[in-house]
């Protein structure tokens, strides 16, 4: 039976047991680690991409996203016992599920505004084969009011059914991080599922507590599920932008943020964040711009998410001038340089580079025309560039003039000042957006320039003296 035509008790045995098939449409990052969920939890799953290369991967049992532990084992268990099938035929998948979770991506336009059509296009697609009793729940992070607005006319007017009365709808955002997405999903938080009606919510609660650890918090509506997800990223952007801006005036009154925001931290109501050199992937900087223009639409000027959003866009722009203050203050010049980017990712601990500030930085120094090496431990390939990625930063910073860390993986906690020194040969200039050099005390060979993020900077010298510089 049909899980919205059974009890929510008979539908999770039915899950359990395996009689039910999971289409998640939009099988990437966050589709894959959904459907791996759902997979532990009994279900068949038919995963859809449009990514070719990603299918041919899945279809051997490895999970394209290598940073996500145990994701290849779970693929390979599923495929091994028929469980999982991954196709780019969306109108297949959309026919074979009874239960259909859509993931594909909503991008942000040039003028900031939300590009809905992936999620326009397989809503399509779903409510073509909808059937009497089927669930859909969408996950990808929306503007506030597109479940209710946008798809739900969609669905039930491609099916000729009714949400709510003949299939379920919910809204359930996905709240994980890269590099720790499936713990994240599975075990660290309860699951938000949001609905207009009790009935979807009373069966899709029970669904979820039976794929997730941590339980569902149910929420009233779509709509409040929808600007629960985004608020959560908004609450990050506004406090990376105070911490980018007292990190700056750390910088200017000498003092270090980082012991400052330790010893202010150990008091529970002070949450001071990470400074940074711009926020990238595909959530925090995005989301904003869904509840600005919500707010402006309802004739609202939301002040502090808009500063937080100009404040952490200008940090990039920032740390560019600081590169450039730190060459000249060697005396080297710019197109003469070799320049070391050491992480492409935008965190570390994952491959991703979607709106990565290192790609920024990438872009300026190529306009200098200098050489340039780049260096990640998990990034492949940047698409659309011809550069060797660099897995080891030790190989990058040979014969360097300037380092820049933008991503904090785990190796880069490796770099030592007098060990950089010795492979760069000549005197350096180390730009560290992450912290996470430390090694203060070292004796160099050659001069070292160090800039950190709200932190003071100066330069040693062969004998360990330090000399305070203003960059
Ligand atoms: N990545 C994260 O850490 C994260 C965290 C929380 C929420 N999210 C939400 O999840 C969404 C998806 O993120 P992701 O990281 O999985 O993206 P992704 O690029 O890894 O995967 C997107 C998937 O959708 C498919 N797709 C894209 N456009 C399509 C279209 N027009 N028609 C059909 N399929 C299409 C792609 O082929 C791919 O399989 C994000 O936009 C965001 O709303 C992401």
């Amino acid at each position: 039976m049909k899980p919205f035509l059974a009890t929510p008790r008979k539908a999770v045995e039915n899950l359990k047991k395996g009689v039910y098939s999971v289409g998640v449409f939009g099988f990437g990052h966050v589709g894959s680690i959904i459907g791996v969920g759902w997979g532990l939890a009994g279900a068949r799953i038919i995963g859809m991409t449009l990514d070719r290369k990603a299918i041919r991967m899945f279809e051997s049992g490895i999970s394209p996203f290598p940073e996500e532990a145990y994701l290849s084992e779970h693929i390979s268990v599923l495929r091994r016992r028929g469980l999982l099938e991954v196709t780019d035929d969306y109108h297949y998948g959309a026919r074979k599920s009874d239960i259909k979770i859509i993931a594909v991506p909503v991008y942000l336009s040039e003028e900031k505004k939300p590009d809905l059509a992936p999620v326009v296009e397989v809503s399509k697609k779903i409510g073509e084969y909808i059937s009497k009793g089927d669930v859909v729940i969408v996950e990808t992070s929306l503007p506030p009011g597109t479940t209710r607005n946008l798809i739900k006319p969609i669905l039930e007017e491609k099916s000729g059914f009714k949400a709510d009365e003949d299939f379920a709808l919910a809204y359930s955002p996905e709240r994980i991080s890269a590099g720790t997405a499936l713990e994240d999903f599975l075990e660290k938080y309860p699951k938000i599922v949001g609905c207009d009606s009790l009935k979807s919510l009373e069966l899709v609660s029970e669904l979820y507590s039976a794929v997730v650890k941590k339980g569902v918090i149910k929420m009233s509506s779509t709509l409040a599920a929808e600007t629960e997800k985004l608020f959560e990223g908004i609450y990050r952007d506004v406090n990376i932008a105070l911490a980018n801006e007292l990190a700056t005036f750390c910088e200017k009154i000498g003092v270090s943020f980082d012991e400052v925001q330790k010893a202010a931290n150990s008091q529970p109501f002070s949450h001071l964040h990470n400074p940074g050199i711009g926020v990238g992937g595909a959530c925090i900087p995005v989301y904003p711009y869904f509840v600005l223009e919500a707010a402006t639409k309802h004739g609202i000027k939301l002040q502090i998410t808009q500063l937080a959003r100009s404040i952490n866009e200008q940090a990039t722009e920032t740390f560019i001038r600081k590169i450039m203050d730190a060459v000249r203050l060697l005396q080297k010049e710019p197109v003469h340089c070799n320049f070391a980017l050491l992480g492409l990712s935008f965190r570390g601990g994952t491959s991703d580079t979607r709106l990565s500030p290192a790609l920024k930085i990438l872009s300026f120094i190529e306009k200098l025309g200098a050489s340039i090496r780049v260096c990640d431990p998990l990034v492949e390939k940047l698409e659309g560039k011809n550069y060797e990625v660099i897995k080891d930063w030790r190989k990058a910073v040979k014969g360097a003039d300037v380092i820049i860390i933008a991503s904090d993986h785990r190796e880069f906690h490796e770099i030592r000042i007098g060990e950089a020194s010795e492979l760069a040969g000549k005197d350096l200039a180390i730009l560290d957006g992450k912290n996470v050099i430390n090694d203060f005390n070292a004796k160099p060979r050659y001069r070292v320039l160090y800039v950190g993020t709200g932190r003071p900077s100066f330069i040693i010298k062969p004998d360990s003296r330090k000399e305070r510089v203003e960059i």
